[in-house]
């Protein structure tokens, strides 16, 4: 029996997360969820975000199914890094794996695009770059201020990512990897992903590959967003561009992630791509879809492929389903999806 922990975090987390359990429950019954009360309300009652023994028991688990943290009342950064980041970085969630298709009953911005013509996944290095790095600041609120954040980049770090980029390629129809970064200006950094790359690539060369400044990139996931197949970038780039990569192919509320330790070592989290959305949360309002097809990565990942189908399968008649800019209750998507689910 498979044993998660839910963290169900802040704003729309714990409204999509409840929907993404029924629909767990729907397919495999004997998943054993515990919830951890994570996040601002923990926060403002303790002072605590994220304590040692928490983090001790969650390694315990086999995975982790995390709804959104981030609240306004709470200092930006406080539990976006003290929880969620510290989590990706203690449990060595290096792949931040995040699939884009633009499904049957959904448009993207471009009339021309039509419905499984954009099928990509971005693989995103999790526990390096910007995000890593060290930084400081030196006359904090005077005119002299200055402020400094610096990007890790290890060999390591490049290579088990681009790596796992390149295995993922390797199991799909296309075979393209499509290396994304900023060569032209980060050129320490940029060199070193530019030569693992190159590296890796030499011993795939039945995989495609082509190389894109994170500029162009952003542009063409908007013009021509069926040219991409695996695209393989770095923490910060990746971040910006699955929520371009999310708005082509329906909009945020569908977009699912991985934040994957492929060795296993440590637990992977399922987490919607999106936040806590706090314009919206409390009204029934938020889209489930995310937050389900997260969940259907955390079975696959546990071994369950055939439910996790049976989830994509329900998203899929749910999608053709919907009348555009229809409104959409979130209970209700979630009672259809776990209906349709079980069959
Ligand atoms: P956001 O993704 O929360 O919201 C951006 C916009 O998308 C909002 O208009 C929101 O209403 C809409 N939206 C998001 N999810 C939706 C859904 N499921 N259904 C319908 N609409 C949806 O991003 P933000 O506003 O930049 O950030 C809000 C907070 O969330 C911040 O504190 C931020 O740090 C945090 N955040 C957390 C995560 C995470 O936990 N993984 C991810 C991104 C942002
Ligand atoms: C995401 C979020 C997080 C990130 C924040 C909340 C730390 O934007 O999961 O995309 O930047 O990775
Ligand atoms: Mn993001």
């Amino acid at each position: 029996m498979a044993r998660i922990a839910v963290v169900a975090g802040d704003g729309i987390g714990p409204e999509v997360v409840a929907q993404a359990r029924k629909v767990i429950d729907a397919v495999v019954p004997d998943v054993q969820a515990t919830e951890y009360d994570l996040g601002a309300a923990r926060y403002h009652r303790t002072g605590e975000v994220l304590p040692d023994s928490v983090l001790a028991e969650l390694a315990e688990h086999d995975a982790i199914l995390l709804g959104a943290v981030g609240d306004p009342s709470v200092p930006p950064g406080v539990l976006e890094r003290g929880l969620l980041l510290t989590l990706r970085f203690a449990f060595d969630q290096y792949v931040n794996l995040r699939p884009s298709r633009l499904w049957p009953g959904t448009t993207g911005p471009l009339g021309g695009v039509k419905p499984g013509e954009v099928d990509l996944v971005v693989v995103r290095e999790g526990t390096e770059g910007l995000y890593a790095g060290a930084g400081g600041s030196l006359h904090r609120g005077t005119p002299a201020e200055i402020a400094t954040e610096e990007s890790l980049n290890t060999r390591h770090g490049v290579e088990r990512v681009i790596r796992d980029a390149f295995a993922r390629a390797e199991r799909r129809e296309e075979r393209k990897v499509t290396l994304v970064h900023k060569t032209n200006v980060l050129t320490h950094a940029g060199s070193l992903w530019a030569r693992t790359f190159a590296d890796v690539a030499a011993e795939h060369p039945d995989v495609t590959t082509e190389y894109q400044h994170v500029d162009a990139a952003a542009m063409f996931l908007v013009t021509q967003p069926q040219r991409y197949d695996v695209l393989v970038t770095d923490n910060l780039f990746g971040d910006i561009l699955t929520d371009i990569a999310a708005a082509v192919t329906g909009g945020i509320g569908l977009a699912a992630s991985g934040s994957i330790n492929p060795e296993g070592a440590y637990p992977s989290m399922f987490e919607p791509v999106h936040g806590s959305a706090p314009d919206i949360a409390g009204r029934g309002l938020a889209d489930p879809v995310a937050a389900v097809l997260s969940a259907a990565l955390l079975l696959d990942q546990l071994g369950h492929p055939e439910p996790a189908a049976r989830i994509t399968a329900a998203v899929a008649a749910e999608l053709i389903g919907r009348a555009p800019g229809a409104p959409m209750r979130t209970e209700d998507v979630g009672d259809r999806l776990a209906a349709y689910a079980a069959g």
